[in-house]
């Protein structure tokens, strides 16, 4: 389990030599993520400046984490590459297919049970491969990856979006696809657009109901899901200082949720009591050795306007906690003002459950805080009118919490406390008291809240707020309350009012744990046999993907118009489909079944162009497949937002989609339909989405020519025979050409390999 010590100082002994040669070659001091990104160039030394926004850039990350979800396929894309260990220090946590139902115990039980082929499967290719793997209840991949890997000035790449978590202790840390993460652990480079940086000043500081989630929810106000698109957001200023490593994390964590590259901090204080009390001396000492490094130059924060694309600021003293949501994680409302609002939109005032926990808040800290609240309901004789659920990040936070008595004061408030691990966060929640889609309205420590993520029903308004404030509101089971101002009334018939939440940064009595749940593997795994069962429902070994020809891209048809948001969860649902992520073929039967069809606004229902006929998208798409006739995916802004997962890109290139022409991509899934070698484009002129009609035809008349920085010129045949000639941008460098060309990226690293 122990991190690579000798492979931290390796690190820091690079960088100084490193960051000094990228200020010359800049000619300007450096902000802390340009001192990251320069210090973990794949070629050593810099050489030029990059552009930002537009220059591709090859790094070496460090580490690589990878989740149960997404390492199957992963690691099933990685078994093709003909490498017999991974070739950087990579892990994987089992924390995404653990169902929250009855309790810790019983669930985790269960998971063992009807995902044991999948678990196995996991632990022995790890084995095998020289990968550290985490068992099932060992806790959610980020907060261990805080724990035990995460360290100040480092880059990591993960098969999750939020793997920009560990930026709370100082990282460049980036959610990718799982075909990234291949191309590392095989031992490549790791290409990334040289992201821009959008600076955020903090000053004064974080007191009484204000915790650093609110910091974060207001910035998602401000930038909204797609104003971090491309950069990396850097915090500071004597605000950020005053904030916990836990807390910066939490900040870090929800800069998915803005679209952002990653998020960052400098090296400080908090960062250093973090890394002692998770018994990581050895690393603050070689931090501090460096620490002008793992920061921005002075000059840079003291104008910051000429450093950053964009700056913001935000005041700490003035900042109020908030509420986001729903539906969306940017929709900011400052508590007290939700009452007003969720009348004005016919939300639900009654709030059904509160639910603690997620990579996103549940650390030592987080969990002291809740409670604060959460004690109060009990000596203050008040009757929660919610439920309240508690998933601890990690067995360490769920041993130490209950030895100080933390999760029996939730436990004594009748609340669940489910498995360290993601449940209700993504989907995976038995949740009894809804029969059907009724309509409701729960609050959550969580990121994200997009629409049927937390338990599969589109009439569930979820919220998102910090742990302490979600604890209030379940108390008080009403959203519109504001416990800064308002009173409940307690079981003796009495106005009362909670007090202000107290937490407590790290353990006072330290950190403590029997069991966390790593397994170490092998030194020689050659003899590990990995078992994939040709029956099987859950896992499939893949076959590679064939070239898409200049040929099949002419009569390419319709398959959907997507209308509005369509994020990864649309494309390829989570909740119980989270069961078939390792078997191509049977997780393709959701792909885009949540997108919206822009001709009827209905889900899952689109016009088969052979038969007339309406059906379900994966169904239709089947019919085109078997003949042979390749189609196109349009979208509008934003397409692919949400997460990581590669399967959004690999299901409709296994069923035969050819090309996704959008108004903008998210950045994660524009590379995954790279690297799956399909087309990935966007709308040279946005309002050409409009002439797109439910009968048409699509010819890429010079799609012989691709080339970087050369648009695609697309023959649009109406239904009628009318003809639109429209023209595609592209981001597609020489190499991702190559992808393109060969099938895939995996087919041209496993040329190379060969070679
Ligand atoms: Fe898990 Fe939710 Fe985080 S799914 S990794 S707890 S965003």
């Amino acid at each position: 389990m122990a991190f690579d010590i000798d492979m931290i100082k390796g690190v820091y002994a690079k960088m100084a030599e490193r960051v000094d040669k990228a200020r010359e070659v800049t000619g300007k001091p450096l902000t802390l993520s340009e001192k990251i990104l320069y210090s973990h160039l794949w070629d050593g030394n810099p050489t030029k400046a990059f552009t930002r926004a537009k220059d591709y850039v090859d790094f070496a990350p460090d580490r690589i984490a990878c989740q149960d979800a997404t390492a199957q396929m992963a690691l099933l894309q990685f078994m093709q590459a003909g490498k017999p260990q991974v070739a950087v220090p990579t892990t994987v946590h089992c924390d995404h297919l653990i169902q929250a139902k009855s309790g810790a115990a019983a669930d985790l039980k269960s998971a063992n049970s009807t995902s044991a082929e999948v678990f196995d499967f996991l632990e022995s290719v790890s084995n095998k491969y020289g990968i550290g793997f985490w068992k099932p209840g060992a806790g959610i991949i980020h907060q261990v990856v805080l724990e035990n890997y995460a360290f100040p000035g480092g880059m990591m790449i993960g098969t999750d979006s939020h793997t920009v978590n560990a930026g709370g202790l100082g990282m460049v840390a980036i959610g990718v696809g799982g075909a990234d993460a291949v191309d590392v652990m095989a031992g490549m480079a790791w290409e990334l657009k040289f992201p821009k940086l959008i600076g955020v000043k903090l000053t004064g500081n974080i007191s009484g109901w204000t915790s650093a989630k609110d910091v974060i929810l207001k910035v998602a106000g401000i930038l909204t899901v797609k104003g971090g698109t491309g950069a990396i957001i850097e915090y500071f200023g004597e605000g950020a200082k005053n904030l916990s490593c836990t807390g910066k994390g939490t900040i870090c964590n929800m800069g998915a949720e803005v679209g952002a590259t990653t998020s960052t901090f400098g090296y400080d204080d908090s960062m250093e009591r973090y890394l002692r009390a998770t018994d990581r001396s050895d690393i603050a000492d070689e931090a501090n050795k460096v620490r002008e490094y793992l920061t921005a130059d002075p000059e840079v924060y003291d104008n910051p306007d000429n450093y950053f694309d964009e700056l913001i600021e935000i005041n700490l003293d003035e900042l109020r906690p908030h509420l986001n949501g729903p539906f969306t994680p940017d929709l900011a409302t400052p508590v007290g003002e939700l009452g007003v609002k969720a009348r004005e939109n016919n939300w639900p005032i009654n709030v059904d459950w509160g639910l603690i926990g997620s990579c996103t808040n549940s650390s030592y800290e987080d969990l002291t805080r809740a409670a604060s609240i959460a004690k109060q309901a009990i000596t203050k004789n008040i009757k929660p009118k919610s439920d309240f659920g508690i998933n601890p990040g990690s067995e360490q936070i769920r041993f130490t919490a209950e030895r100080d008595g933390l999760l029996q004061i939730f436990e004594d408030l009748g609340a669940t406390v489910f498995t360290n691990a993601c449940g209700p966060c993504i989907g995976q929640w038995d949740r009894s008291d809804m029969k059907g889609d009724e309509k409701n309205t729960i609050v959550h420590s969580f990121n994200r809240n997009f629409s049927k993520r937390a338990d599969g029903n589109p009439n569930t308004h979820a919220f998102v707020g910090s742990p302490e404030m979600v604890a209030a509101i379940a108390i008080s089971g009403k959203l519109d309350f504001d416990p800064m101002n308002d009173t409940l009334i307690n079981e003796d018939g009495e106005e009362v009012m909670l007090d202000e939440p107290m937490g407590i940064e790290l353990p006072v009595k330290g950190f403590e744990v029997e069991d966390a749940g790593y397994l170490a593997p092998r030194e020689d795994g050659s003899s590990v046999d990995v078992k994939v069962a040709k029956d099987s429902e859950r896992l499939q070994l893949l076959e590679p993907f064939e070239p898409i020809t200049p040929d099949e891209l002419q009569g390419v048809k319709l398959l959907i118009k997507a209308f509005g948001k369509c994020t990864t969860d649309h494309i390829s649902m989570a909740g119980p489909w989270l069961r078939f992520r390792g078997h191509l073929d049977n997780i393709a039967n959701n792909t885009l079944i949540g997108a919206v069809n822009a001709y009827n606004k209905k889900t899952n229902f689109v016009k088969s162009q052979l038969t007339g006929e309406y059906g379900g998208v994966p169904d239709v798409q089947r019919t085109y497949k078997a003949k042979g006739i390749k189609t196109i995916v349009v979208g509008d802004h934003n397409y692919g937002e949400g997460s990581s997962r590669e399967h959004a890109a690999m299901q409709p290139r296994f069923l035969g989609v050819a090309a996704v022409l959008v108004k903008s991509f998210a950045r994660i899934h524009e590379t995954n339909l790279k690297k799956q070698g399909m087309l990935g484009l966007t709308f040279a002129n946005e309002k050409d989405y409009d002439l797109i009609q439910e009968d048409d035809t699509f010819n890429f008349v010079d799609i012989a020519d691709f080339a970087p920085d050369k648009q695609l010129t697309i023959e649009v045949v109406h239904g009628d025979g009318s003809k639109d000639s429209i023209k595609a941008n592209h981001t597609y460098n020489a190499a991702q050409i190559g992808w393109f060309n060969e099938g895939s990226a995996l087919n041209v690293i496993k040329r190379e390999n060969a070679a």
